[in-house]
């Protein structure tokens, strides 16, 4: 078991810190939550959770929103706890992933500069050397966001934008979400089954005595079809 620091700002993009939240505890993990005073609005708009800037209002929402036993597994502090065990490098183990992270938040992590506990717990993990996923959310990106990024990416935040692929033909809003959460997860080193792996289009040569994937099959059928 590993505890992570799960950061949510006023980023768009809520249905990727649910689907991590959910996956992380279900891969066996423990979770600190903050959500910043933006990141509850923007909840509220984009999943109709409660969460409040205080901690105990989050903890409330947390058995309703992904279920009691998940809940469990869950911390959930105040935006502005900065006395909480996710501010002081001693605490953390797992890491920081900031999910939506707005370009506000971003600014702030880039320049070393903590006004709430998402930023200090992103703070810490950078001082500490330990991961910090960063999940940006903004189109089109000015030259300040990118080089904000730039500087983070060279400190060793790995930046790792809410920018789903569409080559495993998604169906549902869930996929998208899926293969972007997947990806969090394998950089943080966490086991899962979230989001299709990619298995090529090429089909192994017939000769080669290769069993053909489905897919392969699949699309080799459609290429004949009129
Ligand atoms: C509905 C909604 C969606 C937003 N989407 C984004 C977004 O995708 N990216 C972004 O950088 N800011 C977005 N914002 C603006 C941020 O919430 C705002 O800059 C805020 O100050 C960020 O604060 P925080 O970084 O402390 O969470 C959005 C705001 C609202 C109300």
């Amino acid at each position: 078991m590993t505890r992570f620091f799960l950061g949510i700002t006023g980023a768009s993009g809520h249905a990727y810190a649910e689907a991590l939240l959910r996956a992380l505890v279900a891969a066996g993990h423990e979770v600190d939550l903050s959500v910043t005073e933006a990141g509850a609005k923007v909840m509220r708009h984009e999943l109709g959770i409660e969460a409040g800037t205080r901690g105990e209002r989050l903890a409330q929402a947390l058995p309703s929103w992904i279920g009691a036993p998940a809940a469990r597994s869950v911390r959930a502090f105040a935006s502005d706890a900065v006395e909480a065990p996710p501010s002081s490098g001693t605490a953390l183990t797992g890491g920081a992933i900031l999910c939506p992270c707005s370009m506000g938040t971003l600014a702030r992590v880039s320049a070393g500069f903590s006004s709430n506990l998402v930023e200090r717990a992103a703070d810490v993990a950078l001082k500490e050397g330990k991961k910090l996923v960063l999940v940006p959310r903004e189109t089109p990106l000015s030259p300040l966001h990118l080089e904000n990024m730039l500087r983070l990416s060279r400190l060793g935040a790995i930046i790792l934008p809410a920018m789903p692929g569409f080559y495993h033909r998604p169906k549902r809003v869930e996929d998208l979400v899926g293969h972007v959460v997947g990806k969090i997860l394998d950089r943080l080193g966490v086991e899962h089954s979230v989001g299709a792996r990619w298995e090529g289009t090429e089909a192994p040569a017939e000769d080669a005595g290769v069993e053909r994937p489905k897919s392969a099959e699949k699309s080799a059928e459609k290429d004949r079809s009129p």
